[in-house]
């Protein structure tokens, strides 16, 4: 039975498909049309999943999406009455997802009439909590799903057994923890849909400011919280994302009032200099949120006795309140979905279907996140001759494995910055060491080198260490596994000094832990590069620039050569500039 997953019309558009309860294929449309959190139809990431799993449309039996305009009716309503725009919104969207199946047979040119495939509307959160609990390797699990807003809701939390999930609480709109978060990023100049993440890089320059005040912008209620809708306008305005329809690029309207100005002072000008106090109150933001996110945490262990939990929406990305977990909340085992924001929603809906509507049980967990596309030798090598770069003074070379594996490692060791490109794309917004760039952690010079040279951008900016598995507990002050860099650790202080490049200014990592199994060539890298340094550990950035990660041969070869990568590896291919 093939299941299709589709995350349409919304920021990160994504597909992926589900085969007789076996993930085959999952990626997210930016990879593809190239333009960052693409939101619109995923027509091309359809077409691969499809290929990948060696079908047709005609042969899917199910399309799961993840929206159902029906819910929370009765609020929207009420909203709608109050506000005109709201209602010509909703109106908007009800047309674009009754419009899914038409759009579908569009795109591959099929008579909808055709179309066979039974359609489900799963809700946001709850395809949020199917994409984390389902895919999991847990039995039994508490779970909490908390975004901006999804289907007029930000919050959803239960538990799961088996093949079945129970929804035990929800928080709806406007009360929104992921919202509070993208005003204060907006508030601090940081206006770009999905700036969240740099902001949690600079709470670790501050001090904590008026908490007092982050306390009064989000209050806690009963088993969550309330925010103070004076300092927000999304309750006014209505809360939807919306995108330039040229190039699918996500757009979030104003979400921070004047009273939030009143009360915190002037907002910043993203032109304007990052002063001390814009980093403080980074600082208390990222203070608030872990109060409430690790405090409703705590109580969902106390209510469900359990051990595990299950985390997705954006929130869910904050690796450093998620590190925090184990020591503040009575769970001893999380499991993030590597596309813990809306791209993951495309699985979380086929597993719903899967599993919740259809019942079947549990055989799949997702271990590792290479779900997108690779490329075969030969494709890697009509690039490489397409590109010219040999006749651009690069050398090419293919290597046997053992060869390769220590010319790039000592490559690395010598203070060159690598890209590194092997097998299918990662699943999510991280690169997890098939499409990344691999530099040395032990100099403190190579974080700058890095954001000039390469990723041009902001200096605040922390990077990752990738570390073998095994030797997690050795260099971080917690091990349990986290192979997708969703969780921040505390690197431990007698090893800071050895890894300074990816370890952040407040002293942690956001780590990825690389086991053999989950992904043999890149932890044969780490290790070459341990057995010539004695450090288990590499720097690992996303393999792009100011972009959508590279997902073909060619856009890294084009990378490589607009930035100033000193080397690059194509699955068994190394080139170097000579
Ligand atoms: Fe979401």
């Amino acid at each position: 039975m093939n299941i299709l997953g589709i995350n349409a019309y919304h920021g990160n558009a994504s597909a992926a498909i589900v085969c007789d309860g076996r993930l085959v294929a999952a990626v997210e449309e930016e990879r593809f049309n190239r333009v960052k959190y693409a939101a619109g139809f995923p027509a091309q990431a359809i077409r691969y999943c499809l290929k990948e799993a060696g079908l047709e449309l005609k042969d899917i039996d199910h399309v799961a999406v993840p929206r159902n305009p029906y819910a929370r009716l009765g609020t929207k309503l009420f909203y709608a009455m109050r506000m005109p725009s709201f209602a010509r919104e909703r109106i908007k969207v009800l047309t674009k997802f009754t419009g899914i199946p038409e759009a579908l047979a569009q795109a591959f040119d099929m008579d909808p009439a055709k179309v066979t495939a039974r359609f489900h509307r799963v809700e946001h959160h709850q395809a949020h909590l199917a994409s984390a609990f389902f895919v999991s390797p847990f039995e039994r699990a508490a779970l909490l799903s908390a975004d901006g807003l999804g289907d007029f809701a930000s919050t959803m939390w239960g538990s799961g057994t088996g093949s079945r999930m129970k929804i035990e609480g929800t928080i709806a709109f406007p009360h929104s923890l992921g919202l509070f978060y993208s005003a204060v990023t907006q508030y601090l100049g940081f206006l770009k849909f999905g700036d969240e993440y740099k902001v949690m890089g600079l709470a670790a320059y501050g001090e904590v400011e008026q908490l007092e005040a982050f306390r009064d912008m989000v209050r806690a209620n009963g088993d969550g919280f309330r925010l103070g809708l004076e300092y927000f306008t999304h309750h006014r305005t209505g809360p939807e994302m919306s995108w330039a329809e040229a190039d699918k690029t996500p757009v979030q309207g104003k979400l921070f009032s004047e009273e939030m100005e009143k009360l915190l002072g002037p907002k910043r000008n993203p032109e304007e200099p990052l002063e001390q106090r814009h980093k403080n109150l980074a600082t208390a933001l990222q203070a608030r949120l872990e109060e409430v996110y690790l405090g409703m945490l705590k109580k969902l262990a106390e209510r469900t006795g359990l051990k595990a939990v299950c985390l997705a929406g954006g929130v869910a990305f904050n690796c450093v309140a998620n590190g925090k977990i184990f020591d503040t909340t009575g769970f001893e085992q999380v499991y993030v979905h590597p596309a813990a924001g809306d791209g993951g929603l495309a699985v979380g809906a086929a597993y719903y279907v899967w599993h919740q509507i259809l019942g079947k049980p549990r055989s799949f967990a997702m271990d590792h996140a290479y779900w997108g596309p690779g490329y075969t030798r030969g494709e890697i090598r009509r690039a490489i001759d397409a590109n010219g770069v040999a006749q651009n003074g690069c050398r090419v070379e293919e290597l046997a494995e053992d060869t390769l594996m220590q010319r790039t490692a000592a490559i690395v060791a010598d203070g060159k910055i690598l890209g590194w490109f092997q097998g299918r794309a990662e699943w999510g917004p991280r690169a997890l060491g098939n499409r990344s760039i691999v530099a040395d952690p032990r100099r403190p010079e190579m974080k700058e080198i890095l954001n000039q040279r390469i990723k041009h951008r902001e200096n605040f900016r922390p990077f990752a260490p990738s570390i073998l598995a095994e030797s997690t507990g050795e260099w971080f002050e917690k091990s349990h596994p986290s192979p997708f860099m969703t969780l921040a650790y505390p690197v431990r202080p007698e090893k800071r000094g050895k890894i300074p490049a990816p370890t952040h200014v407040d002293g942690t990592g956001r780590l990825q832990t690389v086991t053999r199994e989950a992904n043999p060539r890149y932890w044969s890298l780490i290790k070459a590069f341990e057995r010539l340094t004695g450090v288990p550990v590499v720097l690992n950035t996303s393999f792009n620039d100011n972009e959508p990660i590279v997902c073909r041969p060619e856009e890294a070869l084009d990378c490589f050569q607009r930035t100033q990568m000193d080397a690059l590896v194509l699955g068994d291919f190394l080139v170097t500039r000579s």
